[in-house]
């Protein structure tokens, strides 16, 4: 499909995940991984990374769970005629107002997974970015496995007209609505729950500063730093205190949608690289071999 990439979103806006102790929760990603903290509105709290009105929500629930997740539509999105759109894909979408602080109106609509979808064009700006913890760049992709992968994979594709851009052994499929390598990842398991949030880092540096970070408060780093085959970005994962994985990263690979390739990159191994299946055991670049199983993870 080269030439023919126009997605309805641009972006990964927000997560909101049920945690198990709010206030363990929030302690970590404010104190942490330097989110700000935006505001309270119940049951909801609400963390920005700096730019945007919030990139998590985190609300309290017996178990940690997908609440929902936002994407902002692309320039000139028409909320009617995204909503029209979602009923002839035989979804059931919902108009709502004020419903998020910091959106005016959005579009709510359960997809294939289970998974709760928010549509929005604009989000007020945020805080500002703070200088403490590991203080990332910006929230940047999901993973989720579901047993519905096919079906939630066809959602991306054939509605939001997300671009696939790699997969590992079949199993866990990425996709992008922009130049990022990818915004979402799709592990096709017998399970729902979240694989991993990722979020950018500003530069290579930072990664040894926020392995330093969590463990000076005793969060171990469970993979990496390392390259990975698939988008080639320096990553490394860690848990939260629900043990949902975080994954930190720089370099992740640009995609050229009108050439159906990558930017070139000095690390990587072919030449032009294109979007293709890597094998399961193909996880880094660096070809390290980490005891932490991440697929399973
Ligand atoms: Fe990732």
């Amino acid at each position: 499909m080269v030439g023919t990439f126009n997605p309805r979103a641009i972006r990964l806006g927000y997560v909101a995940l049920g945690v198990k102790d709010l206030s363990r929760s929030r302690d970590y990603y404010c104190e942490v991984l330097g989110l700000a903290h935006v505001l309270d509105q119940d049951p909801d709290v609400y963390l920005s990374v700096g730019a945007e009105h919030h990139n998590i929500v985190l609300r309290q629930s017996d178990e940690k769970a997908l609440v929902h997740l936002g994407y902002e539509l692309s320039d000139g999105a028409d909320l009617d005629e995204f909503e029209r759109d979602l009923r002839a894909f035989g979804l059931s979408p919902e108009r709502k107002s004020d419903s998020q602080p910091g959106i005016d109106q959005l579009v709510e609509v359960l997809a294939p997974g289970g998974n709760l979808f928010h549509f929005y064009k604009e989000m007020c700006v945020g805080p500002g970015y703070r200088r403490s913890g590991v203080a990332p760049a910006r929230l940047g992709h999901i993973a989720v496995i579901t047993p519905e992968a096919k079906k939630l994979l066809a959602f991306y594709q054939r509605f939001l007209g997300f671009h696939y851009t790699d997969d590992i052994g079949g199993i866990a499929t990425f996709m992008t609505c922009n130049s990022d390598h990818h915004v979402v990842n799709i592990v096709d398991l017998p399970e729902s729950r979240v694989h991993h949030i990722a979020f950018e880092l500003s530069d290579n540096s930072d990664h040894a500063r926020a392995c330093d970070t969590l463990t000076s408060v005793g969060m171990p780093t469970l993979w990496g730093p390392a390259r990975h085959y698939a988008g080639h970005n320096l990553a490394a994962y860690h848990y939260d205190p629900d043990r949902v994985m975080i994954e930190l990263y720089t370099q992740m690979d640009v995609y050229l949608p009108a050439l159906g390739r990558f930017e070139a990159r000095p690390w990587h191994r072919q030449n032009p690289l294109r979007p293709q299946s890597w094998k399961k055991e193909q996880m880094t670049a660096w070809e390290t071999d980490f005891n932490f199983d991440l697929v399973t993870a």
